[in-house]
């Protein structure tokens, strides 16, 4: 359990105010590879380790939701190189990934347009939705995601339904993200303060966090940094 020292008692008890969802933009893994004069590939391989520690460690948290964004709408902009050296470390990630999700009682969810992927791959990637759904906790990794397609596939959804006139709750209950409670807490390694397309109906009432920290570096105690200060944030949502 991380923090459990450090996080006041009577705050982690309190169920509207605990921390149920959290969700990283894992960024910096470039610029760390060339520090070292090594290719930006070299960075996103050390990035695939750290993003299976840090997910197992949520997991073995009291955290219900952990949402991490792998592969942008946009990254394909980037050198088919590094593009490919991507997605096969997704790859390599869901063949060893399965046993870990299965023994911390986790559902996984793939937030993004799965039709790009080759057909092999996407139906592995659904075979892993469905054979994980009534699981407690929820892992969410979005690849090929991006917050305005997210709306834009979410309203698609509701006119193919017949629908003339929406509400907030029909477009929240149509986003990849339907199955998670709203993210407490979005934190982006890398020194960049955007937020570059992620979550962008989700994170409306979010509390954000930026770090300096480079993905590669980023570790267990850095979890719990980062829940310690979202601890002591005040959240209003409008009201005094
Ligand atoms: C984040 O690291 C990983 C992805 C966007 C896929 P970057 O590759 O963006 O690393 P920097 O920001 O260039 O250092
Ligand atoms: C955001 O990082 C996307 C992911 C971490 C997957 P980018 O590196 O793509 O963001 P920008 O280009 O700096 O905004
Ligand atoms: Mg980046």
């Amino acid at each position: 359990m991380f923090g459990k020292n450090k996080i006041p008692k009577a705050v982690e008890t309190n169920k509207e105010k605990r921390l149920q969802h959290i969700a990283f933009i894992m960024d910096g893994n470039g610029r760390w590879a060339k520090k070292r004069g090594m290719p930006r590939t070299y960075g996103h391989s050390v990035g695939a380790k750290v993003f299976k520690k840090i997910i197992e460690y949520c997991g073995d948290s009291g955290i219900k939701a952990v949402t991490v964004y792998a592969f942008s709408t946009e990254n394909w902009k980037r050198p088919k190189e590094e593009v490919d050296t991507i997605l096969s470390l997704f790859v390599d990630y869901l063949s060893d990934a399965e046993e870990s999700w299965k023994e911390r009682n986790i559902q996984v969810h793939f937030l993004g347009d799965k039709s790009v992927f080759p057909p092999e791959i996407a139906e592995r990637m659904v075979k892993l939705e469905q054979d994980s759904f009534d699981r407690e906790k929820i892992l969410n990794i979005a690849v090929n995601y991006g917050g305005r397609d997210d709306i834009v596939h979410a309203v698609n959804a509701l006119i193919k339904e017949g629908k003339t006139e929406i509400t907030e709750d029909d477009i929240t209950s149509h986003l990849y993200t339907k199955d998670s409670p709203a993210p407490d807490l979005i934190v982006r390694t890398g020194a960049e303060t955007r937020l570059s397309n992620f979550l962008l109906w989700d994170s409306a009432y979010s509390e954000l966090y930026f770090t300096s920290t480079l993905w590669p570096d980023f570790d267990e105690k850095s979890v719990d940094e980062c829940v310690f200060e979202f601890y002591k944030r005040k959240r209003r949502y409008g009201g005094v």
